[in-house]
């Protein structure tokens, strides 16, 4: 898929069909990943491939509302260590920027791969964070299902050019 292509076809997709995700096609997402740039090349992270049903429903039990969550045949969870990441003048770690990145790498190539993601914040951190027995420099930063869609997207909505841009 061309670029531009798979921004615009990336949406948050909230219904899965089971169908395995050839490795091959999962390769090539984490390739994307592995590429990503982070603060000072640290690469402060870590992503979880939740496949089986027992991890899935433990991830999933931390994110009550989701049940298309579970449906999907891979969760991918992102760790961001604190400790490992680039430091801000005033300490402040930049291990949540790094991740972030990395993770839309994860997205738009499942994109252009016609896969379906959805960017997941709203979870209970404290818990999957005891969950997973994750060492305190951990954190979760964020997760998504991946699979082949079955659900419609929402209807696209955004502010207009004008609204989101300043000229200095
Ligand atoms: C940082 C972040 C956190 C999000 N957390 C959730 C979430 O917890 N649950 C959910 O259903 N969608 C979540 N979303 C998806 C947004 O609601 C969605 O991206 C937005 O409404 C735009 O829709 P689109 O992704 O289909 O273009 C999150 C998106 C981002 C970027």
């Amino acid at each position: 898929m061309e670029f531009y292509e798979a921004l615009k076809a990336r949406r948050s997709i909230r219904g899965f069909k089971p169908d395995p995700i050839p490795e091959a096609v999962l390769a090539r997402v984490l390739e994307a990943v592995r590429i990503a740039p982070s603060a000072c090349n640290l690469q402060p992270w870590k992503f979880l491939l939740v496949q089986s049903p027992a991890q899935r429903e433990l991830v999933g039990s931390c994110y009550p509302r989701g049940e298309w969550l579970r449906q999907a045949p891979l969760i991918v969870v992102a760790l961001g260590n604190r400790n490992q990441a680039w430091k801000r003048v005033d300490g402040t770690s930049a291990h949540v920027i790094d991740v972030s990145i990395a993770m839309e790498h994860l997205i738009l190539a499942a994109t252009a791969e016609g896969l379906g993601t959805c960017w997941i914040c709203a979870f209970d951190q404290a818990l999957l964070h005891a969950k997973l027995g994750l060492a305190p420099e951990w954190d979760v930063v964020a997760m998504t299902p991946v699979g082949y869609p079955q659900a419609e997207p929402r209807p696209f909505v955004r502010k207009e050019l004008a609204d989101l841009s300043a000229r200095l």
